[in-house]
């Protein structure tokens, strides 16, 4: 029965909350689409001040969202798996606002340039509410913190 046989599949997808409303079919072709990155503890992703070309899906693992100022530096956020960051730079064109290191064993992060996002926009105009939802809250806390 096609139901029964689905379920393991479906399970082994991780749960993303910005990606809840596409069609199943489109979910899996971004994850053939887009390269799955694999960091080690420590492992940088985004580098602050940076040129920012693609955003990142949490699949596994989690992250810390590391802001320098001056001498000082302070972690503004812990994401885990179903997040996302990288998004800020890519809809505004500022230089990254932090870095981004891995905060886990192993972090798996889906890449999304900005070519795919871009489609992806078009087709899922959610998808982009939704980011763009995330950047104003994210910019606000920044400036509150
Ligand atoms: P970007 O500026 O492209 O690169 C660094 C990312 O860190 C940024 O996009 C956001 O995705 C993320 N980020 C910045 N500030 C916060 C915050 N206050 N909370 C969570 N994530 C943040």
């Amino acid at each position: 029965e096609p139901v029964t046989e689905a379920a393991p599949q479906d399970e082994a997808l991780p749960k993303i909350p910005l990606f809840s409303d596409l069609p199943r079919d489109a979910f899996i072709a971004l994850f053939e689409r887009c390269p799955l990155r694999r960091f080690p503890e420590g492992g940088r992703i985004i580098e602050q001040g940076t040129k920012g070309d693609a955003f990142y899906v949490i699949c596994a693992g989690r992250v810390r969202i590391v802001r320098q100022t001056g001498a000082e530096q302070r972690d503004l956020a812990v994401l885990g798996e179903g997040a996302f960051f990288g998004e800020m730079a890519l809809l505004s064109g500022a230089p990254r606002s932090a870095s981004v290191v891995s905060a886990a064993e192993e972090t798996q992060v889906l890449e999304i340039s900005a070519p795919v996002l871009a489609s992806l926009s078009r087709r899922y105009p959610q998808v982009a509410r939704a980011l763009r939802r995330f950047c104003r809250q994210r910019l606000l806390s920044d400036v509150v913190n």
